[in-house]
Order: structure tokens, then C-alpha cells, then sequence
């Protein structure tokens, strides 16, 4: 497109396009899924309408007079709401807290089908044999990390039905690796296991055996950390892990939000010259930052008493999920009070006025549920579940989207892009 002899024209043209693009908050964002229902395909056989009874199940019959806790598929009530990325698969959980939901963990291939059925992972059996799972990472050594909550969070029919527990899958095989109940000692009560929604995994390539991985719990507001080598976990309570009261009632996708939600993300830096990483932490209900090193994280006695403030972001910056780009430095924000994404160098002040809007949608951003830095890209799932929570959707709409935005175009100009990245 770009002659040599037009090259300043053209120069001026691309700066016009990007200009517009991030002031739209649109042109950046490059929808890789969308979906107005979600559907399974269970080896082959599709779902895509109410189903009461898993096909070809045993004892099967034609009874419509069946109970909703009963039904195989309920397809209004499978929202997404975690999302990871490995080659060519993008994992996409639908988390219980409804009945209907024929599988929790699944997966979809980025063929060119913008609206794929789900398939359970890492095959259909897995549907029984976990409850509910979240936001789930892979590590640096191709291994695939959840929180099975084993809760199921119907409301007014909340049951625990199996202990909750850390899951680990090697990508390469599909291999379940571990399976590591947490502790009684973990928990506080009987809410904190549905608390259990991303996992963050503290590993280097060389030493895969060595890994750590940080569990946030919004419901009782604290942190479980686990040790894979010791096969051991503790629990972490911390005035910072707590949301704040004076953040409430924000605005997410249209809707007023009053939900507690407490500890919500864990970000981890690249690890420094002596192998350090700091995680940077905050609550859902809270504008601000926590930072701590994780060598505290590592040692349950250390941890109690340190103040691991960072600074305030600003108003209307609650945030879900975020995640770090170790190549610009840039952490990348959830912030679901402004439908829009942030970014904060993490070289420079924890302050307002290094925190900005790098895109914002009222419509394709509306509740980003889960944020993930996938090489130089930000991906987000994004579920508007304050309106599943508040309203109706409408199932003729797309309701739930999957976008991928280049973190060069995201970051440039702004007060992020310190090092010209
Ligand atoms: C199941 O039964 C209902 C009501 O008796 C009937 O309307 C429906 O067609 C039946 N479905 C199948 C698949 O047999
Ligand atoms: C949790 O415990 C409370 C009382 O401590 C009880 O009323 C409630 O039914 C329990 N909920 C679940 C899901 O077990
Ligand atoms: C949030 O709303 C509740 C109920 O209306 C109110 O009691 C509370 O003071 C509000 N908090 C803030 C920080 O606006």
C-alpha cells in the first residue's frame, strides 16, 4: 500500500488510522469468537437447543415433567466465564451456578468458525468429574492449571459436592498431573471454596517441578498458595486482600454493582536479576494496588503484618483480572467499571494519572470476565453478566465475545509506552 515516494502521506494516513481507531476504542479490537448461545459438541453429537437428557444416555426417557437440577442442558444458563489460550486451543469455562450446564471445562481450535461449539476437556468424561472451574493458566511448561471449586452455586441451592482442588493437565498429552485437595485450613467456611476463581502460577522453564501456584478467594477474602514440590498449601489473610466499602456501587455494563467481591486477580512480574518476582494484587471492589514480593507469598510466617500498598488508580478503575506484559512492562487491566481495558508501566508511579484507558466499548467490552497477555496480544472474554445477573439477554444478540487487541497499538502514545516498545 505504502509507495516510497508517498511514504510521509502514508505515514500521516496510518497515524490518522490509528488515532481514530484508539479515540473509537474499536479499530484495535479484532474479534476472534462470538457467540449469542453457547452449544456443545460431545464427540460429534451437537447441542444446541434445551436438551433434558444427554443422548444415548442409559435409562434415558421422554419425561418433560423433569426437574431444571435434573436437566442435561439449559442453554440460556451457560455463560463463559474464564478463558486461556495454548496454540491453536482457547479454553473456555462455563462455571455451575445454574442447573443445565452439561460441562465446565472445555475447549475450542481457532479454525476460522467465529462461533464454535464447546468441546469438554480433555475429553467428554470430564463433565462428571468436575463441578466448576474458572479462570485457569497455562504455565511456562505447557501445563494447564484450574481451581475446581467443586461448588455448585445455584442460588438457594448451594451444595458443596466434592472438596475443591487444584487440577494440572499436560497440554502436550492431555495428561491429568496432579490432583491436590486443598486443605480444611484453606478455607474459612463453607462460602470461601465458590471464592476460588483464577490461579496464578509462579514457575521458570528450567525448574518445572518447582512451582507455586497463588489462589485468589473473593468470597472470604484471602489467598491459598500451594507449593507442587512440597504438595502443600496454606492460607494468607491480609487488610489488603479485603474490598473496600467506599468502592462500591460502581456501574459495569449498564448495571449498578454491590457485590464484596474481595481479592480478585494476582499479576506476577518477570522474575529479576536474583529470580525475584513481585505479584501485584488487588480486590474487585477496590481502586486500589498491592504489591508484595513473592518470596513472602512463599513463607506463610512472613506475610502477616508487611504493608504491601502500591498507590490508587483513580476513580471508576475496578478491575477484574489483569495480566503483565514482561516486554513493555505494562500490566493490563480488567477495569469492568469503565467497559474498557487499562494499562500501568509497572516503572512508573502506582497514580492516576499513570493509569489510563488504552480501549473502551460500551458494547464489546461489557464486562471483560477474564483478561489474558498471550504473547504481544491482550485477550479478553467478555460476558456482560451483570445483565444475565439484573435483566434477560436477548438470545437473538451476540452476548458473549472473545477479542484480541496487539499491545503495540494499545500502548502507543500513551503513558504506558516508557520504553518504545
Ligand atoms: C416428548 O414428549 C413430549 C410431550 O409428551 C412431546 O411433545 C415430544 O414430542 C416428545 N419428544 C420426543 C423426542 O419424543
Ligand atoms: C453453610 O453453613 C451454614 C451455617 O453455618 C448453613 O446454614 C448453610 O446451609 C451451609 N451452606 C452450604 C452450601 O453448605
Ligand atoms: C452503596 O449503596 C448502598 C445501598 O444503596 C449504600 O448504603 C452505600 O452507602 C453505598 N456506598 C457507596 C460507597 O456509594
Amino acid at each position: 500500500m505504502c509507495y516510497y515516494v508517498h511514504f510521509t502521506i502514508c505515514f500521516l494516513f496510518y497515524n490518522v488510522i490509528i488515532s481514530y481507531g484508539f479515540m473509537q476504542g474499536k479499530t484495535v479490537i479484532q474479534e476472534v469468537f462470538k457467540w449469542k448461545q453457547i452449544s456443545y459438541d460431545f464427540d460429534g453429537v451437537l447441542y444446541n437447543t434445551n436438551t433434558n437428557y444427554e443422548r444415548n444416555a442409559v435409562g434415558a426417557q421422554n419425561n418433560s415433567e423433569i426437574n431444571d437440577a435434573d436437566k442435561f442442558f439449559i442453554q440460556y444458563n451457560n455463560v463463559p466465564i474464564g478463558m486461556e489460550v495454548y496454540e491453536d486451543r482457547v479454553f473456555i469455562t462455563v462455571p455451575r451456578r445454574r442447573h443445565g450446564i452439561p460441562s465446565t471445562l472445555n475447549y475450542v481450535r481457532l479454525t476460522g468458525n467465529n462461533s464454535p461449539a464447546l468441546k469438554p476437556y480433555p475429553d467428554t468424561g470430564s463433565r462428571k468429574e468436575f463441578v466448576s472451574v474458572y479462570r485457569p493458566r497455562v504455565d511456562v511448561c505447557g501445563r494447564l492449571w484450574m481451581v475446581d471449586t467443586g461448588h455448585l452455586e445455584v442460588p438457594g441451592e448451594r451444595k458443596q459436592i466434592q472438596p475443591p482442588a487444584i487440577v494440572v493437565f499436560d497440554l502436550k498429552t492431555n495428561e491429568q498431573l496432579l490432583r491436590y485437595e486443598l486443605k480444611p485450613s484453606d478455607l474459612v467456611n463453607n462460602r470461601s471454596s465458590a471464592g476460588l476463581t483464577s490461579i496464578t502460577v509462579d514457575v521458570t522453564r528450567d525448574n518445572c517441578e518447582d512451582a507455586y501456584a497463588y489462589i485468589n478467594d473473593l468470597a472470604t477474602e484471602g489467598m491459598v498458595v500451594f507449593s507442587m514440590k512440597a504438595r502443600n498449601s496454606w492460607r494468607l489473610d491480609h487488610r489488603s486482600f479485603v474490598h473496600d466499602d467506599s468502592a462500591m456501587n460502581f456501574t459495569a455494563a449498564g448495571y449498578v454493582i454491590n457485590w464484596k467481591d474481595g481479592l480478585f486477580s494476582i499479576a506476577l512480574s518477570e522474575p529479576d536479576s536474583e529470580g525475584k518476582r513481585r505479584a501485584f494484587y488487588h480486590p474487585l471492589v477496590s481502586t486500589q494496588e498491592f504489591s508484595i514480593d513473592t518470596e513472602y507469598l512463599k513463607d506463610s510466617k512472613k506475610f502477616l503484618g508487611l504493608n504491601t500498598y502500591l498507590g490508587d488508580r483513580g476513580s471508576n478503575t475496578q478491575s477484574g483480572s489483569h495480566d503483565y506484559h514482561a516486554p513493555s512492562r505494562t500490566m493490563f487491566y480488567a477495569n469492568v467499571a469503565q467497559d474498557a481495558i487499562l494499562c500501568w508501566n509497572i516503572d512508573t508511579n502506582m497514580a492516576p494519572n499513570n493509569v489510563v484507558v488504552v480501549a473502551q466499548s460500551p458494547k464489546k467490552l461489557a464486562y471483560i470476565s477474564d483478561l489474558k497477555v498471550i504473547g504481544d496480544h491482550v485477550w479478553v472474554l467478555v460476558n456482560q453478566i451483570p445483565k444475565f445477573i439484573y435483566s434477560t439477554f436477548d438470545t437473538n444478540d451476540y452476548n458473549y465475545f472473545i477479542h484480541r487487541l496487539k499491545i503495540r497499538d494499545l500502548i502507543r502514545g500513551t503513558v504506558c509506552d516508557v520504553r518504545g516498545f
